[in-house]
């Protein structure tokens, strides 16, 4: 478990993290969601032990962050923002020494060494100097350091923030792999990364919490929730006659010149009704579906426009 209570970081007379709670159990990847400057890294320090809070505390695996931080740490593993390593060592010595400070030894240590150089693919770069290694490498590097002694907690700050689209796919398959027996805390400002790895999503903007559920039941606070977007040749026709069926609240003409969205109102089911009037009128429809609503639009609405 990881139960955070009323942790509170004030720097100054700015006030970063607000009295936040919460708990997380195992199984859950939790994310946290947020601009940027929202608190994420701030409460990741804290709970790591990095920073001292202002006010409030944490338990990790039942160990309070302040009265057993040995205890604490032991049980956490934490890739800090950007994944710092010591860019003159290599993999190999790298994951060494932090096996060594980790106080693991003997067969345990090879076997864990071997088990997390297999598990984040960077066999083919042990040798390698960190500094010479590309960023993807680097946040596999930083990935690895954090489970070497398999923590039950794992607390990872934007772990995929400037890679690319395959690397980005990359670690967030080794994060879900992870996930079984584990915590996991993931930060992040790309919300589609919580609808592709997140249990649960948590929503900070200024340090406080906004919105704490499942992806999908947050997404279904969307006003795209539920609505249905046409793709079809005889738009503007289509518009028209959509906006007369009943139960349709607004029709939106998207970016796309031949694809509209109908939004329901009061929760509606549209679908039947769409369809049989594409039938009815026999427009080509090149595609049409519904949809289950958009995290972005959600979060947009929640922290008032404080773009992701
Ligand atoms: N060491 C620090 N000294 C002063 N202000 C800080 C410090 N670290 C973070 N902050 C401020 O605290 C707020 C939260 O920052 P941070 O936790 O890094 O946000 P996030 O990770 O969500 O982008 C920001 O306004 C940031 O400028
Ligand atoms: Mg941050």
């Amino acid at each position: 478990m990881v139960e955070v209570q009323q942790l509170t970081k004030r720097f100054g007379a700015r006030t970063a993290v607000d009295q936040l709670s919460f708990h997380v159990a195992p199984g859950e990847v939790l994310g946290f969601l947020g601009p940027n400057g929202a608190g994420k890294s701030t409460t990741m320090k804290m709970v790591t032990g990095f920073l001292q809070p202002t006010s409030g505390t944490a338990r990790v695996n039942g160990f309070d962050i302040l009265e057993q931080p040995l205890e604490a740490k032991k049980a956490l593993g934490y890739l800090p923002e950007g994944a710092p390593a010591y860019g003159d060592m290599t993999v190999q010595q790298f994951l060494n020494f932090i096996a060594d400070i980790r106080g693991l030894s003997g067969d345990f240590k090879r076997a864990r060494m071997q088990r997390v150089i297999e598990d984040v693919h960077i066999g083919q770069v042990l040798t390698q100097r960190i500094d010479t290694l590309s960023k993807g490498f680097r946040r596999r590097v930083g990935l690895a350091q954090a489970i070497i002694h398999d923590p039950k907690v794992l607390i990872l700050d934007e772990p995929t923030d400037g890679l690319d689209p395959n690397q980005k796919y990359e670690v967030r398959h080794l994060i879900r792999n992870m996930s079984k027996d584990k915590i996991i805390i993931v930060s992040t400002h790309i919300l589609e990364e919580v609808e592709a790895v997140c249990t649960r999503a948590m929503i900070i903007a200024h340090g406080k919490l906004l919105a704490d559920g499942k992806p999908e039941e947050l997404a279904a606070r969307s006003r795209y929730h539920g609505a249905i977007t046409v793709k079809l040749d005889a738009r503007d026709d289509a518009a028209q006659a959509l906006k007369a069926l009943p139960d349709v609240a607004e029709v939106q003409t998207e970016e796309a010149a031949d694809e509209l969205t109908v939004f329901p109102r009061n929760g509606a089911v549209l679908l039947p009704a769409v369809s049989a009037l594409m039938a009815k009128k026999q427009w080509q429809v090149h595609a049409l579906y519904q949809q289950k609503g958009r995290l972005d639009d959600v979060f947009r609405q929640i922290t008032g426009g404080a773009a992701a």
